[in-house]
């Protein structure tokens, strides 16, 4: 349950929807994190906006394409707040594109642990003459000092659909995988959500698997997650289902809107 420290400035940070579990707000994520109190979160969670002129919802595709300075100094002044915001021992995630999250994680290293940089597969970049294809994006961990929580949670091995063997030779270690193989900094089993069918929203919608994935690494029941950048809602309700509480946000209405809905249907409303 919420409690009074998590208390976010309405006057900062207006109130799209509240439960016992969790707030959506809809404002600008500076605004929003100026308004919450320090050392309050156990995850802060980014997904920001790549400057890659995506649409989002009413905003034009122009209002993701700012010069790359200001694009910079806009982050760097999440990251600062973000960094208040999380509790001592909390955990800190950026998912961002590699040329990015390179710089921002020197910027966090000034006052974060770094702790892993996570491979996340996810083709469906585009070729650039003079590259090699792009084919991953960086999920980056940081903790504030040592971390209070950390799992290493198991993943499936993968086994052939057809004589359901391993498709790996574990050779005399196949004792070892029979209760699933450690999680390790490549994560190539997730699925993009490309499908009409399966997606919240027409623009950017994160794997719940990855959000699931952070979520059993650092959270626990009655923690505190933040998310600026909650676009469709995918944090909420890995939240949720590990019974921990959420602060979100998304200064898109539309944003707030799906979010909401989502949870809304997620926990049977
Ligand atoms: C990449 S999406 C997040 C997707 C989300 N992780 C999910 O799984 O649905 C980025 C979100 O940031 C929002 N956004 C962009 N600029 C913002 C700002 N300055 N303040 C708050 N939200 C912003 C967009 O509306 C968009 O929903």
């Amino acid at each position: 349950m919420l409690d009074q420290s998590m208390k976010v400035d309405l006057e900062v940070a207006s109130t799209f929807f509240r439960d016992d579990s969790g707030t959506i707000h809809c404002a600008d994520a500076l605004g929003f994190l100026n308004s919450l109190s320090t050392n309050v979160a156990d995850i802060v969670f980014l997904d920001p906006p790549f400057n890659l002129g995506k649409k989002y919802g009413e905003h034009s595709k122009a209002d993701d394409l700012a010069p790359e300075n200001e694009y910079e100094e806009f982050i760097q002044g999440v990251l600062t707040e973000s960094i208040r915001v999380l509790k001592p021992g909390g955990a800190f995630y950026l998912y961002h594109i590699p040329q990015w999250a390179i710089r921002f994680a020197s910027f966090l290293s000034k006052d974060l642990d770094f702790r892993q940089w996570i491979a996340i597969s996810m083709k469906n970049g585009f070729a650039r003459p003079g590259y090699l294809y792009p084919a991953h994006y960086a999920l980056l961990y940081f903790s504030k000092g040592d971390p209070n929580v950390f799992n290493r949670p198991k993943i499936p091995t993968t086994k052939c659909r057809h004589c359901d063997g391993y498709i790996k030779d574990y050779g005399g270690y196949v004792k070892y995988v029979e209760d699933g193989i450690n999680l390790s900094d490549v994560w190539d089993d997730l699925s993009p959500v490309r499908h009409a069918k399966t997606k919240n929203r027409p623009s950017n919608e994160l794997p719940i698997d990855l959000l699931r994935r952070v979520v059993q690494i650092s959270g626990y029941r009655g923690g505190l997650l933040i998310d600026p950048f909650v676009g469709s809602g995918t944090s909420i309700i890995a939240a949720k289902e590990t019974e921990m509480v959420f602060l979100a946000n998304d200064r898109d209405e539309t944003a707030c809107q799906i979010s909401k809905n989502r949870y809304l249907n997620h926990i049977g409303n």
